[in-house]
């Protein structure tokens, strides 16, 4: 009998991964999105067009089919998803760790009592609160909303007291559900991204990166490398930081995408974390290739109540994951050398997200980057090598503003 996965979320970003959990022999899946055109409707036999942030309706779709599992794709439906898997007793969040995963003020309070690394911080919610935090700790700092949806939304690093007042009208504006914001020291060292999963006592880091961010008021990743380029013992106290911080929000078992920034004295600083795996082709291909695992397999056994043997990682494999995008607003002209990149030796995928005659803009989150170039290879360099000769050709023609 195959089990039943109900998946939450299936944007164009997730193709990859869901043409994955389409192949699965032993899994069936039940796709769920708010597009009634998304991706997955000719991939799967069972898709439903709903909001996948309303529990209820995902709820009578979840007894409806009789689910085993149930998978959230990204931070808006992980409210829906642990609000089933507590209903129906099935693996999955308590519905107090999806709520202090979905807000960073509680995040970093939880693992404050926890006695956790990371920056130091206040919550906010007036400009004179931003005012006094930088009287007190000095710059650099970095304000964000609570809970603005990531991607990098609505955060920006304040440099001087100049910058303090452009950066809390900033944050502002991506207010969502509450009016609360976090202001919080800004830590200089390599970023790290990890795909985290626990189960019964043992921790993995199925892939584990170093990233590249360009030294903006923005703080958006162009490139992003597998393996991180660290030390063995700096990969392992990251570990360690990523057990941390999941166990102190109640995630003993299951998924987490992890971010943190390792300092010039190797310490390791959580940023946050996410209780789902990263998002985009991080997911699949390029956590399966790093690790030498179906990462859709094994998150469709565990969350449909399969038991998982112990697995090592003993090689990882090398990924590079570069973004596009432009330096200035205007008008995406042309774009040349498409197919000179998709035919780079190693390249397993070149995307366009604008098109000729779209709007593009500074890199002001995750939502401007123009598309992304996705290699794979034996090594870090190999792969990071192909991803450099693949950029090297796409060149953009942008009239500006
Ligand atoms: N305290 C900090 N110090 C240095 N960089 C930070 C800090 N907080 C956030 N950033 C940078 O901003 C990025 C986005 O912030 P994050 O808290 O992860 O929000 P989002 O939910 O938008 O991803 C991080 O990946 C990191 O590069
Ligand atoms: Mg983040």
């Amino acid at each position: 009998m195959k089990k039943r996965l109900m998946i939450l979320g299936a944007s164009n970003a997730n193709r990859m991964a869901l043409l994955e959990f389409a192949g699965l022999q032993n899994t069936e899946c039940i796709v769920l999105d708010g597009n009634p055109d998304s991706i997955a409707k000719p991939m799967f036999q069972y898709f439903h067009h709903v909001d996948i942030t309303d529990s209820s309706k995902v709820l009578s779709l979840a007894e409806q089919y009789n689910i085993d599992g149930i998978y959230s794709m990204n931070d808006h439906a992980l409210r829906s998803a642990s609000v089933v898997s507590t209903k129906l007793c099935l693996r999955g969040l308590n519905p107090a760790s999806a709520q202090a995963a979905l807000d960073k003020g509680t995040m970093r309070e939880v693992w404050k009592t926890a006695g956790i690394l990371q920056p130091k911080f206040r919550i906010i919610v007036q400009q004179e609160e931003a005012i006094a935090f930088c009287q007190s700790e000095g710059f650099p700092v970095v304000i964000k909303p609570v809970d603005c949806g990531g991607g990098g939304r609505g955060v920006y690093v304040i440099k001087d007291e100049r910058e303090v007042e452009t950066g809390f009208q900033y944050a502002s504006r991506f207010l969502n559900r509450n009016n609360r914001m976090i202001i919080e020291k800004f830590i200089e060292g390599t970023e790290a991204s990890i795909e985290y999963f626990a189960y019964n006592g043992k921790s993995y880091l199925v892939a584990y990166s170093d990233k590249f961010k360009p030294p903006l008021n923005s703080r958006v990743a162009t490139k992003i490398c597998y393996p991180g380029l660290f030390k063995p013992s700096t990969v392992e106290k990251m570990g360690n930081a990523c057990r941390e911080a999941a166990d102190a929000l109640g995630i003993a078992e299951g998924v987490a995408h992890v971010e943190c920034i390792v300092d010039p004295s190797e310490q390791v600083y959580l940023v946050e974390l996410g209780a789902r795996v990263g998002g985009g082709h991080t997911f699949h291909p390029i956590a399966s290739h790093v690790s030498g695992i179906s990462y859709p397999q094994l998150i469709a056994d565990y969350f449909c109540g399969q038991d998982i043997s112990e697995f090592t990682i003993s090689d990882y494999r090398g990924a590079a994951y570069y973004f596009t995008h432009s330096d200035a607003a205007g008008i995406l002209r042309r774009v040349t050398g498409l197919e000179k990149a998709r035919s780079t030796k190693g390249v397993a995928l070149v995307e366009l997200w604008k098109q000729p005659g779209d709007q593009v803009s500074v890199l002001a989150d995750s939502m401007a980057r123009t598309g992304c170039i996705v290699a794979l290879d034996k090594s870090r360099d190999s792969a990071a090598n192909a991803a450099e000769k693949a950029l090297r050709e796409l060149q953009f023609t942008v009239d500006k503003d």
